[in-house]
């Protein structure tokens, strides 16, 4: 595996692979890798003829300092767990290598998906998400970009992003990898406590047990519904939940047959921030 840590090395190399009419495929990630990260990279091996995974904590997508000090990283880990799924090509740069001296993001207008849900909660992070993936995607040139579903929302405005400005990139959303347990696999997870890791399970219970009232009961109960188990819950602190329009991310207030609805919840497990979503019928 190749490991490149400036825009001018990877770019130079990428170019003259992209001059061979060779395809790219690209993962962005934040490190701490697990399977989720793993099945992202498979895919793309599987589609193209280059695989190259980024690992950057990028520092413009935190609203919380102590989230960024603390994230997790496994470099040396990361950098055997790629090799072991025969990725080609890592690029690891450094903040200063991205920002030069200015570490701020550009301001997107993703048509109002920025302001539902996450947006409400952590404010600038998706023009911070904005500002890395279009800047990555302008170093790498990918031909296919992957992207896990459990950061739905971050999936949809990458792809309205794309489609905005027109960027010659396909986006392939890929499903959530969930632990034996249930939970969604999360860089974050290898933070929680030992009691909180035995409690988190309890989001995607909650979340398949929301798939089956849903077919009975309307959105308004079965939020209600959600908001009373986890008044009842001592571990884990609901943010929100929320039933919403796949495309525009909005609360429904009614079915409509025509339209493909997901439950979103956000939940502190400790300060772990942990957020999950489900496909309803
Ligand atoms: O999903 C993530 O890990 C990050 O938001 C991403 C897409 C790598 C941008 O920093």
């Amino acid at each position: 595996m190749k490991i490149f840590n400036t825009k001018q090395e990877i770019n130079a190399y990428l170019t003259s692979k992209k001059e061979g009419n060779k395809t790219i495929g690209f993962v962005p990630t934040m490190g701490a890798l697990h399977e989720g990260h793993l099945s992202l990279i498979k895919k793309a091996i599987e589609k193209n003829d280059l695989v190259v995974v980024s690992i950057f904590v990028n520092p413009t997508q935190f609203d919380n300092q102590e989230d960024l000090i603390k994230y997790p990283k496994t470099i040396e880990n990361d950098t055997k767990l790629l090799e072991s799924v025969s990725c080609d090509v890592l690029f690891l740069p450094s903040v200063e290598e991205i920002y030069a001296e200015n570490i701020a993001s550009e301001k997107f207008d993703f048509d109002g998906l920025e302001h539902q849900m996450e947006g409400k909660f952590r404010t600038g992070h998706f023009d911070g998400v904005g500002t890395i993936v279009k800047t990555l995607f302008e170093i790498v040139t990918p031909n296919r970009a992957y992207f896990g579903q459990k950061d739905f929302q971050q999936l949809q405005i990458i792809k309205k992003m794309v489609r905005k400005n027109r960027l010659p990139v396909k986006i392939k959303g890929c499903p959530i990898f969930r632990e034996a347990d249930g939970l969604a696999m999360s860089s974050r997870n290898a933070r929680l406590s030992k009691e909180h890791r035995e409690a988190a399970p309890f989001i995607y219970k909650t979340l398949k047990k929301v798939k089956s009232k849903f077919g009975i009961e309307n959105a308004v109960t079965v939020t209600e519904w959600v908001e009373n188990q986890f008044k009842e819950h001592p571990l884990l602190e609901l943010e929100y939940f929320t039933i919403a329009d796949e495309k525009s991310l909005e609360t429904i207030k009614n079915k409509e047959s025509n339209k493909k609805n997901r439950a979103f919840i956000a939940v502190y497990a400790g300060e772990i921030r942990l957020i999950d979503n489900i496909r309803l019928k």
